[in-house]
């Protein structure tokens, strides 16, 4: 590497989340690796050191300086649990649940998820793309770097596979790093309605087999909830996915107690999502086990709920936590990572460090990411967002505004 083609980025304060690429837990949740007025130097789309910049200075004095003196470096953020690809935003629903309608009662009527499935199932791949395209910026312009994004709104293969090849299509063309998950098990669509067995079986026989052979997903996610699919259904569908080497992922006790941290735990999930209504069963087998628990308090807050998920207790019995947006239409139309962070804090007892390493580091365990994603450690990729904060920890207690000024994917600046 030349050093014209170095760069040496200079904050008030580097945030490295060290510590390789295992998931954080207990103590280590909250080990941020802070620098104070430290730099980073990157060189062929790769961090390749990191500490205080007087040092970084001496040793790479040719290097291009980039002065970001007031503000937090952070690795990027990482968003492990999105629907970012549907059609029409649900302003309608939005109103009844103003108005006081429960948003399972709304899904009972006919709306929710299948209002969007209606909505997609009409419109062609390209004008999803073009739909999600500015929708993918705005996550970037957040901060996040990577994020996770489920199909679960088409609900037939054709569809299912569409959205699929959105995700794709995407990835191909943004700088964000899009991670797809297949979520055929979101809902169960009309023409199904009577027929619960008929749909879990297309799930199983039909679409995860040609999920599996396209090759467009990694994961494969269930919405197990009272309302949505059984345990026994969701079984089903994950023994497909386990069979077809799709790893699971599950919406799991999102707003009742239905055993889903423990199914979750059993399938060998990378990760419980929500867990509102985590039970202290629940809780013993995320502690013994590799599954990350990751949180959604973005929904429960949009939604009204008051029951959020025991992320003090979750960490202090070991559970790795993450953290994410849940990013869709219905129960959480944000795409602002550091309001979750500030979340995290206020209503869930997490601490500012905590929250910045489950945005980052726990947030890559929760998606298998090993190549040092969710850190600034040498050879990991140069990923970062600056916040102009001059201290980390007010990324989340100045809530509800955007800190983010500044994003470099893969050592190029994109905002
Ligand atoms: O995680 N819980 C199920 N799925 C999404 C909601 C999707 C929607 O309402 O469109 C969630 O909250
Ligand atoms: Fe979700």
């Amino acid at each position: 590497m030349t050093e014209a083609g170095r760069q040496l980025l200079e904050a008030s304060q580097v945030v490295t989340c060290s510590g390789g690429p295992v998931p954080r837990r207990g103590p280590a949740q909250s080990q941020i690796g802070l620098v104070e007025d430290g730099a980073v130097a990157i060189a062929a789309g790769r961090v390749e050191a990191v500490g205080p910049r007087d040092e970084l200075r001496a040793r790479f004095p040719q290097a291009e300086r980039v002065n970001l003196s007031g503000h937090v470096l952070t690795p990027g953020l990482i968003d492990s649990h999105t629907h970012a690809v549907f059609g029409r935003w649900r302003l309608d629903e939005y109103e009844q649940r103003c108005a006081g309608v429960p948003y399972m009662e709304i899904a009972r009527r006919g709306g929710g998820i299948n209002a969007s499935v209606r909505d997609l199932r009409e419109r062609s791949a390209a004008e999803l793309v073009e739909l999600s395209r500015p929708r993918l910026r705005r996550l970037l312009e957040h901060g996040t770097t990577t994020v996770e994004v489920k199909s679960g709104y088409g609900l037939r293969s054709e569809d299912e596979l569409k959205m699929l090849r959105v995700i794709q299509e995407l990835a191909k063309e943004s700088w964000i790093d899009l991670v797809p998950t297949f979520l055929g098990a979101h809902a169960i669509p009309p023409e199904y309605s009577d027929d619960r067995a008929g749909y879990v079986e297309l799930v199983s026989e039909e679409m995860i087999p040609a999920v599996a052979a396209s090759g467009l997903a990694v994961f494969c996610d269930v919405f197990m909830e009272p309302g949505a699919f059984t345990p026994e259904e969701t079984a089903r569908v994950l023994q497909a996915a386990l069979a077809h080497r799709l790893v699971p992922r599950l919406h799991a006790d999102e707003f009742e107690s239905s055993g889903g941290a423990e199914l979750a735990v059993r399938f060998g999930a990378a990760s419980a999502d929500h867990l509102g209504a985590v039970s202290e069963q629940g809780i013993s087998a995320l502690a013994g086990s590799a599954t990350v628990a990751t949180l959604l308090p973005g929904t429960l807050l949009f939604l009204g709920k008051s029951r959020y998920p025991p992320a003090r207790a979750l960490i202090d019995r070991g559970v790795a936590v993450a953290l994410a947006t849940d990013f869709n239409p219905g129960s959480s139309p944000t795409v602002n990572l550091q309001l979750v962070m500030s979340l995290a804090c206020s209503v869930m007892h997490m601490s500012p460090a905590e929250a910045l390493v489950a945005a980052t580091a726990n947030a890559a365990a929760a998606l298998r990411l090993s190549d040092g994603r969710g850190t600034l450690e040498p050879g990991a990729p140069a990923d970062l967002a600056a916040f102009r904060v001059p201290d980390y920890r007010m990324i989340s207690y100045l809530y509800g505004s955007n800190h983010c000024v500044a994003v470099w994917k893969g050592g190029v600046r994109v905002v």
